[in-house]
């Protein structure tokens, strides 16, 4: 507690608070963004998700009433009070969010309790602060809150009652409700209730602890175990603004190259350069889309990361360069582990440069992922970073086109890291208690930039584990799922929040990694995958072989349908990662984002929007051939039989195995490509618009789908404005912009 408020001085856009025992700030960034910081463990904010100075020259004033310094800007008030109790008010004087001052009152409750039997069974009494956080923000709830956010989650939309924790984790077992923490740390959650919504950032890398009214109905809270407090409260008129905001404070997920919005066929134990060939040519012979194949673990000499198994996979890139021809990609995987292996050049390399962290003694530190005993690079370090980013030459002059980083939480096979195992912060030394959740961010930060300088193209880069603001430099996975049904149904909501919390470019292991796929779940979950920004068919060793042809007839006509389906919509996914750049809102969406005011979307499960205009409803529970589908206000047609249906309204509608049902919003347009077998097959110059009843207006952007010329100017963008009761084959075409070579033909369906 910081007693009696006695003083502030403003800075810029800064207001420094003196209390009694301690100072603690207030910034204003922007009319809607407000840093609340009370430095407990350095005087900076060293945030790993924010970079670059994002505070804006905006006008604002600074006037003490009552008790409260009021900090008033044009969107957001915020009311400073002794004790750094602060409260957010809307400009129409609406409380938005408040702390709470009665403290945590189930703990002091719990304690009592706790106490006695304590007492009872002879151990040691503790203190009642020995169940708060060194760093903890409790804020008051008014009852019918409901929270979205946080990253990879397990469980459902809506995190309301439900408690999590931020320690990125390795979690081989099925993800199921209980887990409180997997891979992400994204410590952003959006507050949706009757008086308003916002979102709350609270940028801390150490282990945190969020329990969201279930400890009590009255509050909830934010805990972490170090490191200062350190939040941004994000404002805006609707959920969309605060998704926004919140994008524009940790930044946005960047234009991607085309090729990768493609299908990817992955699996853990492609074991030779045959079984790829294999994988490659079925994929042409059954006419079945595909531009991806990921090579897992075994393409490595041993298991040491920027080698080739020469054995099994042949002369270093002649696979890569044979499965080209027929328009294959390659994405190769790497681990942060490097194999202790004297004589291993990046291993020498390493220890001769002082790049893996180390014990608390100074020894470097050894613990044993897939290569047996390895080292861990300490990303913290410029110079690893450098080090690292300049290795994936090593992958792109082999032809590599993308780097898939695992294993980052830091995974560890013998027992995880101490928290005291020594990293570096840039310019300063911190424990693994305050690295662990950055770990993944740092080792995709110097991925992404390696490969940009290595190729010049826009990076692709996945990852498992990653921290808020990752989504600059990285796509995610949602790591090892199962082929279990109630992991299906989890797909939807974890990727929805995950969109929500700034990482559009997501995806599931299409088919499950774990356990053994079925030809119902394959079907069902490449209808999910087909709308899914990340589209990847992945499998662990050991279970079913999952590629669509490991079933029967009709599980390959089924997958061959929902994939070219994807390669005829990759206009429309490309043309929403050019809008999330700009705007930060992600690419599949649950619909509480554009129809928060009404309740029937707050729970939503089983449904998501791909943009703001194609509702998906696809049935992820086994034996099921209808799906009760929920239509938002509006007219919505039948994405196949063009049939209308009134919104605000459920349907039971019609879902045999091989459909998925999807909706189109009155006036939408909808670019589409011809059918084609991947990216690059033939030119893209014929774009076809699908224009449904009512009026609307589209803007399409087209670029050459690969490097960075697009922010020199080279790329098209166009408007397509569709009046009601117009012939509907007569569209409007306007150019927004001009500075690539136009398609041949625009084409009305
Ligand atoms: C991890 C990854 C998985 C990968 C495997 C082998 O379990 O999550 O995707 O296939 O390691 O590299």
């Amino acid at each position: 507690m910081l007693g009696k408020k006695i003083s502030y001085q403003v800075n810029g856009n800064e207001i420094q608070i003196q209390f009694e025992k301690g100072e603690a700030s207030l910034r204003v960034l922007t009319a809607e963004i407000m840093n609340v910081f009370l430095p407990k463990e350095t005087k900076d904010h060293r945030s790993k998700a924010i970079e670059g100075e994002k505070a804006q020259s905006v006008s604002f004033t600074v006037k003490e009433e009552g008790e409260a310094l009021c900090i008033t800007t044009e969107k957001l008030i915020a009311k400073v009070y002794d004790d750094f109790f602060v409260d957010f008010y809307k400009p129409d004087g609406t409380l938005l969010c408040a702390d709470d001052r009665t403290g945590r009152v189930f703990t002091e409750q719990i304690s009592e309790r706790f106490i006695e039997f304590l007492k009872a069974e002879g151990h040691e009494v503790p203190d009642a602060s020995d169940f708060h956080y060194p760093v903890e923000v409790v804020k008051k709830m008014d009852g019918d809150e409901k929270f979205y956010g946080l990253g990879d989650k397990t469980g459902f939309l809506n995190k309301r009652d439900y408690e999590y924790e931020n320690w990125n984790s390795d979690i081989p077992q099925a993800h199921t409700e209980g887990y409180r923490a997997l891979y992400k740390s994204i410590p952003f959650l959006i507050t949706l209730k009757k008086t308003g919504v916002y979102g709350l950032f609270f940028d801390n890398t150490y282990r945190s602890y969020i329990n969201l009214g279930k400890e009590n109905e009255g509050y909830f809270y934010y805990g972490a175990d170090a490191g200062n407090l350190d939040y941004y409260m994000i404002a805006g008129e609707k959920m969309t603004d605060v998704v926004s905001g919140y994008t524009y404070l940790t930044g946005r997920t960047p234009l991607p190259q085309l090729w990768t919005l493609g299908y990817h066929q992955s699996r853990w134990g492609y074991e030779s350069a045959e079984q790829i060939r294999g994988i490659a040519e079925k994929y042409r012979e059954l006419q079945i889309p595909c531009d991806t194949i990921h090579f897992d673990i075994d393409y490595m000499d041993g298991y040491r990361v920027f080698t080739w198994n020469e054995k099994d996979f042949g002369k270093p890139g002649e696979i890569i360069a044979e499965i080209a021809e027929k328009g294959f990609k390659t994405v190769c995987i790497i681990d942060p582990g490097v194999k202790l292996d004297e004589g291993y050049e990046k291993y020498d390399e390493g220890i001769a440069n002082d790049y893996f962290a180390k014990t608390p003694e100074g020894e470097v530190y050894v613990n044993a992922v897939w290569p047996g005993d390895a080292v861990y690079p300490d990303f913290g370090k410029p110079a690893v970073r450098n080090w690292w980013g300049e290795n994936q030459k090593y992958l792109t002059d082999l032809g590599v086109r993308g780097t898939w980083n695992d294993m980052n939480e830091p995974a560890s096979f013998r027992g995880e890291l101490p928290k005291d195992v020594m990293f570096t912060d840039e310019d300063r030394p911190l424990p693994h208690a305050g690295m662990h959740n950055i770990y993944g961010h740092l080792m995709s930060k110097a991925t992404y930039e390696g490969l940009k300088k290595a190729d010049g193209k826009r990076p692709f880069v996945i990852t498992r584990a990653c921290y808020a603001g990752t989504q600059k430099y990285s796509t995610v996975w949602t790591g090892d799922n199962q082929s279990l049904w109630s992991h299906l149904q989890m797909a939807v909501p974890q990727l929805c929040n995950l969109g929500m919390s700034g990482f559009a470019f997501a995806g599931t292991d299409v088919g499950g990694f774990g356990a053994d796929c079925t030809p119902e779940l394959l079907c069902r979950w490449v209808q999910v995958g087909a709308f899914s920004p990340l589209f990847r068919n992945h499998s662990s060793k050991g279970s079913t072989y999952q590629e669509p042809w490991q079933f029967d007839e009709k599980t390959i006509a089924i997958n061959r349908k929902f994939i070219s389906l994807r390669y005829q919509l990759l206009p429309y996914f490309y043309d929403l990662f050019y809008q999330c750049e700009k705007t930060g809102l992600p690419v599949i969406r649950p619909l509480v984002l554009h129809y928060e005011n009404d309740p029937e979307t707050w729970n939503l499960n089983g449904e998501f929007l791909v943009g703001e205009n194609l509702l998906v409803a696809p049935v992820v529970e086994q034996g099921m051939t209808k799906k009760l589908v929920y239509l938002p206000e509006g007219t919505w047609y039948d994405f196949e039989t063009k049939k209308p249906y009134a919104g605000k309204q459920y349907y039971m509608v019609e879902a045999p195995i091989d459909t998925c049902p999807m909706f189109v919003k009155e006036g939408s347009i909808i670019p589409t490509y011809e059918p084609m077998q991947y990216v690059g097959e033939k030119p893209l110059d014929v774009l076809k618009l699908m224009v449904f009843p009512g009026t609307g207006r589209y803007e399409h952007y087209q670029d050459n789908g690969t490097d960075f010329a697009y922010q020199n100017g080279e790329y098209n963008l166009y408007e397509f404005i569709h009046e009601e009761g117009c012939d509907a084959e007569e569209i409007e075409i306007k150019m927004l912009h001009e500075g690539y070579t136009r398609y041949k033909k625009i084409q009305v369906l």
